[in-house]
């Protein structure tokens, strides 16, 4: 497609070179198909956007990447187009209303967008809050344009990093999404859709707050599909009520649950399921810090009163934490958690088999001389001794003999003296 002497990518607006295929998108003309019932490439819009592919669609409405003529440059601009209300015909640019008693909410749902793009646009100044350009009327429907930011939003990030953010890249996004709440709620205004893909990772490094929910809410709760509307697990209870008492506790209750995402890569039990079982996990085998649990565990309290009360109670916390400064683009991916190693079956018998070094060898014994040593001592003192007393025995037989009769006189008094018997017998 050629615009002011340039011939651009008819999907992302890259310039082309040479070829046809755009090297930014990897498309080349026909190569892609919108959704049939949503504004097909080339659209002209008020004679100021022309339409390119489609970023995302929602429940509620649609986003393009555009060019803008004026400013020269490809934008983003959001479509109010509320699924189940509205619908469209193939290739037309208008829109219709499903059914006559879908009008009011239609038109209801219409005047809220259109207010809302205008509430976003003053924020236009702050650095975590996306660029408002224009918000108009057209194809009987609201429209608004926008800065395009070039990045991708926190649940492609997260894909991106391998399913999960590191501590560091979590509480820096939290700290920029914080900042954004302080200067919005500044002003009475609430979010009311914080969740992984309204937050946008830009390749600058910046971090900014789309999509407003405000309009959302309304066209949720005058069509009772309120449920269908809220993101699970990221909308607080008080957004399931009707007249909720929705508050900054409200946007902060959803941080949180981003936040219990963005370190997991699993979405929180829905609120309404939480209302029975409230206790808020981070599985330890994640590794996060119990300061940062416990900043997650009080924004996600079921109680609105035990919540943070406002950003800047939040913020003071998180910057109460020790961490590490990182570049978000620049994060390297996130390991991914080593698996369990499986526990072996226990064999029928009982215990399982043993995870220990096969026995040693026997070791050579030494043999042991020490009995047979001993026995020749006690065996040679034994001889000796008895030698000895052979020796004393055979001379004192030799003296006896020297000296019998003397001997056997002296014998003969004394067995007399004690026994006092006759001893003529004897001798
Ligand atoms: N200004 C923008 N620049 C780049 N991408 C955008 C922009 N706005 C939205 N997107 C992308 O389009 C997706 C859908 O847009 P969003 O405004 O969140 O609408 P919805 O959620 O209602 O469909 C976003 O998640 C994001 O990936
Ligand atoms: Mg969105
Ligand atoms: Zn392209």
């Amino acid at each position: 497609m050629w615009i002011n002497n340039r011939n651009l990518c008819n999907y992302c607006f890259s310039p082309l070179d040479a070829g046809n295929r755009c090297r930014n998108c990897g498309l080349s003309t026909g190569e892609y198909r919108a959704d049939a019932d949503l504004l097909v490439p080339g659209t002209n819009l008020i004679g100021k956007y022309i339409i390119g592919k489609t970023l995302g669609r929602g429940g509620f409405g649609a986003t393009y990447l555009a060019y803008s003529l004026n400013r020269q440059c490809p934008v983003a601009i959001k479509e109010y187009f509320p699924n189940q209300i509205a619908c469209r015909a193939r290739g037309e640019a208008k829109v219709s209303i499903v059914s006559g008693d879908k009008r009011d909410i239609f038109q209801h749902g219409a005047k809220r967008f259109y207010e809302e793009a205008k509430t976003v646009a003053k924020f236009n100044n702050s650095r975590n809050v996306v660029d408002v350009y224009e918000f108009f009327y057209a194809n009987d429907t609201v429209y608004y344009s926008m800065e395009y930011l070039e990045g991708v939003d926190l649940k492609g990030y997260i894909e991106m990093k391998g399913g999960r953010v590191s501590e560091a890249a979590a509480i820096k996004i939290m700290k920029e999404i914080g900042e954004a709440l302080i200067v919005i709620h500044s002003t009475g205004t609430l979010h009311r859709d914080i969740s992984p893909d309204n937050i946008f990772i830009c390749k600058n490094g910046e971090v900014k707050l789309i999509d407003f929910g405000s309009a959302k809410q309304v066209v949720g709760e005058q069509s009772k599909s309120l449920s269908v509307i809220l993101k699970q697990g990221f909308a607080p209870y008080e957004q399931y009520q009707k007249g909720g008492n929705q508050g900054m506790w409200t946007d902060i209750y959803a941080l949180g649950a981003t936040m219990y995402y963005t370190l997991t890569g699993k979405i929180p039990d829905d609120a309404m399921s939480r209302a029975q079982n409230p206790e808020i996990k981070i599985d330890p085998k994640y590794g996060i810090s119990p300061a940062f649990v416990n900043i997650i565990d009080k924004c996600m309290r079921m109680k609105i009163n035990e919540r943070f009360q406002s950003a800047h109670e939040l913020l003071g916390k998180l910057y109460a934490m020790d961490s590490l400064d990182v570049t978000l683009w620049d994060d390297p991916p996130t390991p991914p958690i080593p698996p369990t190693p499986p526990v072996p079956p226990t064999p029928p018998w009982g215990y399982p088999p043993s995870n220990d070094p096969p026995p040693l060898p026997p070791m050579p014994q030494k043999k042991d001389r020490s009995g047979l040593i001993k026995g020749l001592i006690i065996g040679g003192g034994i001889l000796f001794i008895v030698a000895m007393l052979v020796t004393v025995f055979i001379e004192l037989v030799r003296q006896a003999n020297a000296a019998a009769p003397e001997m056997a006189q002296n014998a003969a008094v004394n067995v007399l003296e004690v026994c006092d018997a006759p001893t003529y017998n004897i001798i």
